[in-house]
């Protein structure tokens, strides 16, 4: 099938001679240059931004993810890694990997400026033969609407005959992303047989199993996948409500209806955030005329309401606990937007923190991992945080939390302390042992 001039780019991948540059070096673009890097290419990672280029440059990674700093130290000391601002990497590199930001704008609509402005870049630097790989996330048939012939246009050559183009969708999960990156089955979606046999061959010296496939499907496929995972927690949230109502606790429903050995409900908490789960849904449906009700969309709100969900929560504990709301305070546990990642984008604290601030509350966030404190006092230990607090909040399930000493908390906290538990890491019968009054997600309040 391959014909002799995409033989020897394969040749280039399996004795590893073939260079490659990483486009984008956030979550998702750093481990795959550390990864590729180890594998034995000489990577080249290119960012906008001087602070990370130099932090890679140092042998050191500018994000916390379990073994990527050792992976970066390591492969830059091997002179296999280097970190540059400088497109002319990529003529000198014979293959690509574009792992730019693809957010929402403000309409909710994709925003792919970031990924035309690599592409831009990239096509002046173009060779012939190189193998381009988008594994940003995209909306159905960017690949072949527009990422193909942006590229045709700008360097005057065909797509599968003077290059090779292919979509790989990335499936990592920050906190584990150099073990998914290589367990996880990867897809891959060329334009043509000949540019998904080489990416395949290419993703293959890191991947365990790869799963060829088209661009188009790739797309579709890829935006499944966090779609149904939305749809999933919405269901555990709207149920969580519904628990709360008949005194039921979620978690035990939840626990024996996954004993049926074709259910496998997902977890509630305080609303969804991340790079992915809060877009992935929009890029599936932008294009589509979608009836109403439909599931996506019902399924975005129900995770949206959330927050709101929360703040009801907690001002009514404060309320039948006796607090005055004007000069309770409040001890926000976890800015990220779930448990052991560094990541803040989309999470629910975000608006959480926002109304409480705006209906006056003292609030105060602690997070071990993470810088942001989305406007609130930033306490710098659990114990500032917690000292002379009204009601702890947790919103995020970092393992630092998952064993609070409750018996000591109590102590520095105001009389009539009050948890709110919305991740249900704590145990409630030593809660209210203790003196706490509380209140965990879809568990009937005391
Ligand atoms: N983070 C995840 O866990 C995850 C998982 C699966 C898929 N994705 C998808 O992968 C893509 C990247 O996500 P991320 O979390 O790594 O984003 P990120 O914001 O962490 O990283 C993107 C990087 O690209 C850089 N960049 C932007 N424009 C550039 C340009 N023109 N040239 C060079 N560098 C440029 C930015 O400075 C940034 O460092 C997104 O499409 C996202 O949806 C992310």
């Amino acid at each position: 099938m391959l014909d002799a001039k995409s033989e020897k780019i394969v040749k280039g991948i399996c004795d590893r001679s073939l260079c490659l540059v990483v486009v984008g070096s956030g979550y998702v673009g750093l481990p795959t240059a550390a990864l590729f890097a180890d594998a034995g290419f000489q990577v080249v990672v290119i960012d906008v931004k001087q602070d990370l280029v130099n932090a890679v440059n140092n042998g050191v990674s500018p994000i916390k993810e379990p073994g990527l700093n050792e992976l970066i130290s390591y492969n830059v000391h091997a002179g296999r890694l280097k970190a540059t601002l400088s497109y002319e990497a990529i003529a000198r590199s014979d293959a690509v990997i574009i792992s730019v930001q693809t957010p929402l704008n403000k309409n909710r609509k994709p925003n792919l400026s970031y990924l035309m402005n690599a592409l831009k870049k990239i096509g002046k630097n173009l060779k012939k033969n190189m193998i381009i790989v988008v594994s940003s996330t995209i909306p159905p048939g960017t690949i072949n609407e527009r990422v193909k012939p942006t590229l045709e246009a700008l360097t005057g050559m065909k797509a599968e005959a003077d290059f090779y183009l292919a979509y790989v969708p990335e499936r990592i999960a920050p906190g584990n992303a150099l073990k998914d990156f290589v367990e996880s089955p990867r897809l891959v979606g060329g334009i043509g047989p000949k540019s998904t046999k080489i990416a395949s061959e290419l993703f293959k010296t890191v991947c365990k199993t790869v799963i060829e496939t088209d661009a188009s499907t790739a797309e579709v496929a890829k935006l499944a996948e966090n779609t149904y995972r939305d749809i999933n927690i919405a269901y555990a949230n709207q149920l969580a409500i519904i628990c709360e109502k008949l005194n039921v606790d979620v978690m035990e429903v939840i626990r024996l209806a996954n004993t049926h050995p074709r259910v496998n409900i997902h977890l509630p908490g305080p609303g969804v955030g991340g790079p992915c789960l809060p877009k992935d849904p929009y890029f599936l449906t932008h294009m589509s005329k979608l009836p109403r009700p439909n599931i996506i969309m019902t399924a975005r709100k129900i995770n949206d309401y959330m927050p709101n969900h929360i703040i009801k929560t907690t001002l009514k504990a404060l309320e039948k606990t006796g607090k005055n709301i004007k000069t309770a305070k409040i001890a926000v546990l976890g800015t990220a937007y779930k448990g052991n990642v560094d990541d803040p984008r989309l999470s629910p604290a975000q608006p959480i923190i926002k109304t409480l601030l705006n209906l006056g509350l003292k609030t105060v966030a602690y997070d071990p991992k993470c810088e942001e404190s989305f406007g609130a006092e930033k306490a710098e230990s659990l114990n500032d945080a917690i000292k002379k607090a009204d009601c702890i909040l947790i919103l995020t399930d970092h393992k630092e939390f998952e064993h609070l000493k409750l018996s000591e908390i109590r102590q520095y906290m105001n009389p009539n302390p009050i948890i709110i538990d919305a991740r249900r890491i704590i145990d409630k019968e030593e809660a209210t042992r203790l003196g706490f009054k509380y209140y965990g997600l879809g568990k009937h309040s005391p």
